[in-house]
């Protein structure tokens, strides 16, 4: 969700007042998702490399956060939204860890959509915990080093329990991927928005789903279009945006872009 900062500076204004605008952007985006029938979501709310960034900024965003948790968490458990959280979650200070372990308890049970929080997360640090505690288990003889597989890993990644990422939208004019969903993203469809993330509508996710839509996703095979039969691809689902697919049948069905 790039574009915080710059656009405060913008403005004059102090980069937390960014991340404060940013997280209207939040509620628009989280809403409009539900509306639309996607049915995962992952927002990557703060990177384990932005621990280093100036510890006012730091604080300003955990209380962000956990402000944001508490508000939201009537409209969360009304709509049916299942909240999820990965990453270096030790990390967090207590309070934001109680408030947000204490929503993911309470959503558990919802299947309305799932909103998973990268928070105090790196897609490289969560596949080298992800081996370590693979090689612990082959350490104490109860995983052999034959019967380590995708599905191994996929067990062992929390950030995989979302499914594999459809779509990944970058904003604020970013063209990385800076260390987000590594292993889900493998083959995400990548979609870069100009637009900061303050000023991200839903109209912007609309772009994004729709630019989605007139994809063909090959998975490493070839055209369905070419004359040879394709075979079906693997399932996958959406995002940084997850399993997007419904949503993109009903933006194409109603015709509402
Ligand atoms: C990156 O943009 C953004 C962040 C490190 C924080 C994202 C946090 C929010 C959007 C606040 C609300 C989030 C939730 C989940 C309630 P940047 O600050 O690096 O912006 P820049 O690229 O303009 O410097």
């Amino acid at each position: 969700m790039d574009g915080n900062g710059r656009w405060a500076q913008r403005l004059g204004r102090p980069r937390t007042e960014g991340h404060r605008e940013g997280s209207e952007a939040v509620r628009r985006v989280v809403r409009a998702s539900r509306r639309l029938g996607v049915r995962g979501l992952t927002l990557y709310a703060f990177s384990e490399q932005n621990w280093q960034r100036p510890i006012g900024e730091v604080h300003a965003l955990m209380d962000l956060f956990r402000e944001f948790l508490l508000s939201e968490r009537e409209e969360v458990l009304r709509t049916g939204i299942r909240v999820r959280a990965v990453g270096r979650l030790q990390r967090l200070p207590g309070a934001l860890r109680q408030t947000l372990d204490q929503l993911v308890r309470d959503t558990a049970h919802c299947t309305g959509m799932t909103l998973q929080l990268a928070v105090s997360y790196g897609g490289r640090e969560e596949i080298v915990d992800a081996a370590r505690r693979l090689a612990l288990r082959v350490a104490d003889g109860s995983l052999s080093p034959d019967a380590l597989d995708e599905a191994c890993f996929d067990a062992e990644l929390p950030s995989a329990g979302a499914g594999p990422v459809d779509l990944l939208i970058r904003t604020g004019g970013e063209r990385r991927i800076s260390n987000f969903l590594l292993w889900g993203a493998a083959y995400a469809e990548l979609h870069f928005s100009n637009t900061l993330w303050p000023e991200f509508t839903e109209h912007d996710l609309y772009e994004a789903i729709a630019s989605y839509q007139a994809r063909e996703r090959r998975f490493g095979l070839v055209s369905a279009k070419s004359e040879e039969t394709a075979p079906e691809p693997p399932q996958a689902h959406a995002l940084a945006v997850s399993d997007s697919d419904t949503a993109a049948e009903r933006i194409s069905s109603s015709g509402s872009l």
